[in-house]
């Protein structure tokens, strides 16, 4: 499909955000998270107004003024359209259902043994779903203005859009791309059966789905049958289309003025052997065993002492959230654990940096010999992906079989199973001790597979999967922006 095309494209989070500059002029920052860099390209080709939640004070002013057009990253114009959620819908919607249940019970962090909490189906109600329906209104209101426009529906926030659209328009041309895990039957049956049920009643609104991989596919179809006898179906709107990332952009970053200075910082402390990680702070990464292997490490190989440093660089998330709070408690106590224990003057083994700083993680990209990616379950891992585009050390990628990215990537990796912690200490010094030639041919592995299967090819399967099984009916013209 390569004419531009009027497309809808719904998440919880837009490309950008609004704050206040110093000034008092407003200022646009751009969207966190892999889902809204995925897209670009969809911006860049195709005529797209975008239905997003207003996040902040300034996004629910600026969403006052209505639909705008913005400008992404690469200069292409967009329309945008904010949603204003009442403050506690928003709550009980991200705060309560979106992040503690959804995408907890999606990355087997489910706790029986305090959830679910007894007013779930009340905050499925009042949140959730009010939520969905806002951000389905919204998108409604898009249809009428071009009534063919695919509607590209993204992720965990949004499973019962897709229904509430299909209901009031039944010829939309509707996908859906989950970024997180799919898991079984038995995963969902920690929850009350009718929100089990409307999750996969409002996906299977559909005409086609997208997952990372194969693996989160086939636990889709498999939980469609368990729950709803309709794992055939599933099977026929379903496919898996692992995200991409953008090489080029990663190419000019590493060119960047703001990454060549703290690229200067490091390698003017840097250890002889630097391991990085470079996360989300998000129980699902995994960040606590993380820590926990590398003090093993240093427990059993006493010769690394003074010649090894792990730098974490965890960007702030959703810090509003208890579960997340006590996480980064966690984190705290066990950076400290191995500080404490291993660390002397002149050498501090873990250097943990809790900020959003783009520009210091391509430098650590840049600069790492064992790169850490260890998450307990990931519906792909974008850092997996970035990180081996601009090392310059022939760094070698530690990677956790829970990763989406594994499935890719398997071949060049030295595997973890992310609950193993004593594995990952020895995945750890495996990695160290790799052969040069090995370290090379692997970086190079990566390179080659993440380049082949880049961002436009990502977009532009999406839009086909969904073209193969909702054509546009013929001689049927869609209108522009
Ligand atoms: C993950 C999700 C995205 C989300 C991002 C940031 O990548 O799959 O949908 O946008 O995290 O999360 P946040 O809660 O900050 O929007």
């Amino acid at each position: 499909m390569s004419r531009r095309e009027p497309l809808v494209v719904v998440s919880n989070r837009g490309p950008v955000g609004f704050l206040v500059g110093p000034g008092g002029e407003l200022e646009t920052s751009r969207g966190a998270g892999g889902l809204v860099t995925a897209l670009r390209p969809l911006v860049d080709r195709h005529e797209v107004t975008w239905v997003a939640s207003a996040m902040s004070d300034v996004d629910r002013e600026v969403a006052l003024s209505g639909r705008r057009i913005e400008q992404s990253a690469s200069g292409s114009p967009f329309a945008l359209r904010l949603v204003v959620h009442d403050a506690e819908v928003y709550r009980l919607f991200y705060g309560v259902v979106a992040n503690p249940v959804l995408w907890f019970v999606q990355h087997r962090l489910w706790d029986l043994k305090r959830d679910p909490a007894a007013d779930l189906g009340r905050a499925w109600q009042h949140g959730y779903l009010e939520a969905n329906r806002a951000l389905a209104a919204a998108t409604i209101g898009e249809l009428d203005r071009v009534p063919d426009a695919p509607v590209l529906v993204q992720d965990y926030h949004l499973y019962l859009v897709p229904a509430l659209v299909r209901a009031a328009r039944p010829g939309a041309r509707i996908a859906h791309f989950t970024h997180i895990p799919w898991v079984g039957p038995d995963s969902w049956a920690v929850l009350p059966p009718e929100i089990a049920c409307a999750i996969h009643e409002g996906l299977l609104a559909c005409d086609s789905l997208g997952f990372h991989t194969e693996r989160w596919r086939a636990a889709f179809v498999e939980s469609c049958e368990a729950l709803l006898g309709r794992g055939a179906e599933a099977e026929r709107v379903s496919h898996a289309n692992p995200i991409a990332v953008d090489a080029v952009e990663f190419d000019a970053l590493a060119a960047n003025d703001g990454v060549i200075a703290r690229r200067a910082e490091l390698l003017a402390k840097r250890p002889e052997i630097l391991v990085v990680r470079v996360d989300r702070a998000d129980p699902s990464k995994n960040a606590v065993r993380g820590f926990e292997a590398f003090g093993k490490l240093l427990e059993h190989r006493s010769a690394l002492h003074g010649r090894v440093v792990l730098l974490a660089l965890l960007d702030p998330s959703r810090e509003e959230i208890p579960e997340y709070v006590d996480y980064r408690l966690a984190i705290d106590r066990a950076v400290a654990a191995v500080n404490d224990r291993f660390g002397r003057p002149g050498w501090e083994p873990v250097s943990l940096v809790v900020r959003d700083d783009l520009l210091a993680s391509v430098a650590a990209y840049a600069e790492y010999d064992v790169l850490l990616v260890n998450p307990v379950m990931d519906g792909l891992n974008l850092v997996a992906k970035e990180a081996p585009l601009v090392n310059g050390r022939d760094g070698v990628l530690v990677l956790s079989r829970e990763a989406g990215a594994f499935e890719e990537l398997d071949e060049w990796v030295v595997p973890v199973d992310p609950l193993d912690v004593e594995g990952q200490a020895r995945a750890l010094e495996r990695a160290i001790e790799l052969p040069d030639s090995t370290r090379r041919a692997w970086l190079e592995g990566i390179r080659s597979r993440v380049r082949r299967h880049d961002l436009d090819a990502w977009a532009e399967r999406e839009l086909a999967e969904l073209e193969a099984r909702a054509p546009l009916p013929r001689g049927r013209a869609t209108m522009g922006l």
